[in-house]
């Protein structure tokens, strides 16, 4: 898939609501995307298909939701205030940002691995390294990545909270609440889906890299000897989970995460690569973040967060965690560029498809009176009401037959029903699948139980 099949996918979701540009009418905010009707549906799809796998038919698992701002000592204690930087170099005459890493392995083909910021700097100086625009480039610096603001009316040192850059360690933080307030014992995780922002210096690539985007996030509690073993389970999982929604198996691949280029927490990290229009990059990550965070909220807190095991009240200690995190925006991005396909018809004419699941479809039903006539709007309408309350379904009335095919073709609608006519004499509707264009005459009275198999697999 090509860069060109991307932008065709850009245009789409613009033109079908699911992606537009943030803040368009006032000329937009780089990098600041707003979900349209189509795509808030389609983000709170994925997520409840998340939730409903990981929380809601598991027994281990529990959710949490928390909030953004928290006191700024959390991150103090997790290393986000002293560790989460990039390396950040400046164009000295137009003063663009650039991700000295990015810079060196793109220009000169060297690799960054392990390589100190001064080593980066030497480097730059040596072979003369410019930055795009042909300009002299400042020493690379550590830039932190976590937005900052104030609480209250002053703009104090004293008042300065963060915007989270990750929804985990609300979950650490609230380890023991939880414990105290449920029957979880180790080994068991909490689940959460929430904001988190960054000030990424080099964002790009559609809703891929933004400052502001959605995590789905899992601290799985283990004893410390079990992590081997969970680990390929719970990478099992999310590949599962992949396939579920509609992820292409074939273009899910792991990447271990060198020794070097681990997280400051992590002791191992599996990233779930996938195969974008613009490579192969991350999609979600698999993290073994040892008892770090527990360990470190202890420590800064005072509070002690030791897990006693309850079939041997003695021991005390501080369970280790799994962490498997998933980007919503990503995960929509992924099954777009999965689910698009420009399919070329008899008589030389292409249609534009999105191949969601029925599960995952924004409109999993579209109804179609043949014409604006009494009879046939009134019967249509009944359908659309009993039909509602079972399938996200939408009535449409605009256009040819053939023109609302193409319309819900393009948000992936599964299933299309025409009333026409003979309808309103045999009871009977024409429903015709997306995939295969096949169409079927299926019995009103039928219809609830007829989707209904087909879209609730
Ligand atoms: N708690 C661990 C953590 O935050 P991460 O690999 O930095 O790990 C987890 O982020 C996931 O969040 C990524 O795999 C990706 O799906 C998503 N993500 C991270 N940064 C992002 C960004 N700037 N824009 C969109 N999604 C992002």
């Amino acid at each position: 898939m090509s860069q060109e099949q991307m932008e065709k996918i850009v245009a789409l979701a613009k033109r079908r609501g699911f992606v537009y540009p943030g803040s368009e009418i006032y000329g937009g905010l780089a990098n600041s995307w707003d979900y349209g009707p189509m795509g808030a549906q389609l983000r709170k799809n994925i997520k409840d298909s998340w939730w409903r796998t990981f929380v809601e038919e598991r027994e281990d698992m529990v959710g949490l939701d928390g909030a953004i701002l928290m006191n700024p000592k959390v991150w103090e204690a997790s290393g986000h205030l002293t560790t989460f930087n990039d390396p950040l170099v400046e164009d000295k005459i137009t003063h663009k940002r650039y991700r000295a890493d990015h810079l060196i392995e793109e220009v000169l083909g060297e690799s960054t691995t392990g390589m100190t910021i001064e080593a980066m700097g030497e480097l730059i100086k040596e072979r003369n390294l410019k930055s795009p625009e042909g300009n002299e480039l400042t020493e690379p610096k550590h830039f932190n990545l976590m937005f900052n603001t104030f609480i209250g009316p002053v703009d104090s040192e004293a008042e300065k909270v963060y915007l989270r850059p990750e929804t985990a360690q609300s979950i650490f933080v609230n380890f023991k609440n939880v414990i105290d307030t449920t029957r979880m014992r180790v080994p068991f995780g909490i689940a959460q889906i929430g904001k988190a922002f960054r000030n990424e210096i080099t964002p790009g690539n559609f809703i891929f890299r933004t400052l502001e985007f959605e995590q789905m996030e899992i601290e799985y509690f283990i004893e410390e000897d079990k992590w081997e073993e969970l680990f390929e389970t719970w990478l099992t999982s999310m590949k599962n989970w992949a396939v579920q929604i509609g992820l292409d198996a074939d273009k899910l691949t792991d990447l271990e995460v060198s020794k070097e280029e681990l997280a400051h927490y992590s002791k191992r990290t599996i990233d779930l690569e996938y195969e974008f229009p613009f490579g192969v990059k991350e999609l979600w990550g698999l993290a073994y973040r040892t008892n770090f965070d527990l360990a470190s909220h202890q420590e800064h807190s005072g509070e002690t967060l030791t897990y006693t095991d309850p079939q041997d009240n003695k021991r005390k200690y501080l369970p280790h965690v799994l962490e498997p995190t998933f980007g919503v925006d990503r995960t929509l991005l992924a099954l777009l560029v999965t689910a698009y396909e420009e399919e070329e018809l008899e008589g030389g004419d292409v249609r534009i498809v999105l191949r969601f699941k029925p599960e995952i479809a924004p409109v999993q039903v579209a109804i179609f009176p043949l014409m604006k006539k009494d009879e046939l709007m009134s019967l249509s309408g009944s359908i659309y009401q009993n039909l509602k309350k079972m399938f996200r379904t939408d009535f449409d009335e605009g256009g040819s037959i053939g023109k609302r095919y193409r319309r819900y073709d393009e948000i992936g609608t599964p299933y299309c029903i025409t009333v026409d006519f003979d309808s309103l004499e045999d009871s009977s509707v024409t429903v015709r699948e997306r995939d295969s264009m096949t169409q079927e005459r299926v019995n009103i009275s039928d219809l609830g139980k007829w989707l209904g198999s087909r879209i609730n697999q």
